[in-house]
């Protein structure tokens, strides 16, 4: 299967930024290009608190709005965590599983993400399951066998029949918010690696129906030669995605 059968899905990442008023109107600039949308998938991973807000406002548009986290039980007494169920009740389509930020400053363990991902299939939630090595695992030869790892743990709870709703995003911890991005070369090899993987833990009809994006640094100068990768399905994007001026450019990277 080519790559471009699959959709191009061009996802932006908030992270603990923006305010309320700035959110609102990022997302009617961006619904306003938009249009149908049909030929590419976009979407915000908004912090939770606005996700409301942003859900009412996008509607109406092909725009899908997520959350950044899930906890993976469904009720409890789990101080500050936000269940799937409740991210879906005010609107969310999709969540973020596992991004770096997750696992390295929040220090969550890989005997999570399985379950996570899990919670949020059964909300109806679209996961993005993310993986991705640190400078010091790559340096050390070790991405392959950290990137397994973590997809081992997402995919714990998978059945092919869960692929079409998923999709995975390798961000190398190195390359998020640092300015340095993979290179071309380095991205390619992690998708293959990635879609390999895949392949063998659903089979190939289903693993064809994963897409798998590249984040870390992506910005409107590279976004076109990264989605030119065949092994790339889309872009999750940080910094960038928080100003139509440089998101619009990322969506569009086809059009420069
Ligand atoms: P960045 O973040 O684009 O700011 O590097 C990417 C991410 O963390 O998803």
């Amino acid at each position: 299967m080519s790559h471009r059968s699959r959709k191009p899905y061009i996802a932006g990442n908030w992270k603990m930024n923006l305010d309320r008023a700035r959110s609102l109107d990022l997302i009617k600039t961006v619904k306003g290009r938009l249009g149908d949308g049909g030929d590419r998938e976009v979407a915000f991973f908004v912090p939770a608190i606005y996700l409301a807000d942003v859900t009412a406002v996008a509607q109406g548009s092909p725009l899908g709005v997520g959350g950044q986290n899930i906890w993976y039980e469904a009720n409890g007494a789990f101080t500050g965590e936000l269940a799937a169920r409740m991210l879906r009740e005010v609107g969310a389509d999709r969540v973020l599983v596992g991004h770096s930020e997750r696992r390295h400053v929040f220090h969550e363990p890989d005997e999570w993400m399985g379950k996570k991902v899990r919670a949020a299939l059964d909300s109806d939630l679209l996961p993005i399951y993310c993986v991705g090595e640190t400078l010091e695992e790559r340096k050390g030869n070790r991405t392959d066998r950290v990137l397994k790892k973590q997809l081992e743990s997402g995919f714990e709870k998978i059945r092919p029949e869960d692929a079409h709703r998923l999709t995975v995003a390798y961000e190398p911890v190195w390359a998020i918010g640092t300015g340095e991005t993979a290179t071309l070369e380095q991205v390619d090899l992690a998708h293959r690696t990635i879609r390999k993987w895949c392949v063998q833990r659903v089979g190939e009809e289903a693993a064809n129906l994963i897409r798998v994006l590249y984040g870390g640094s992506v910005k409107a100068d590279n976004a076109k030669e990264i989605m030119a990768v065949d092994s790339v399905d889309g872009l999750l994007v940080g910094g960038a995605s928080l100003q139509a001026e440089t998101f619009l450019p990322i969506i569009e990277y086809d059009l420069r």
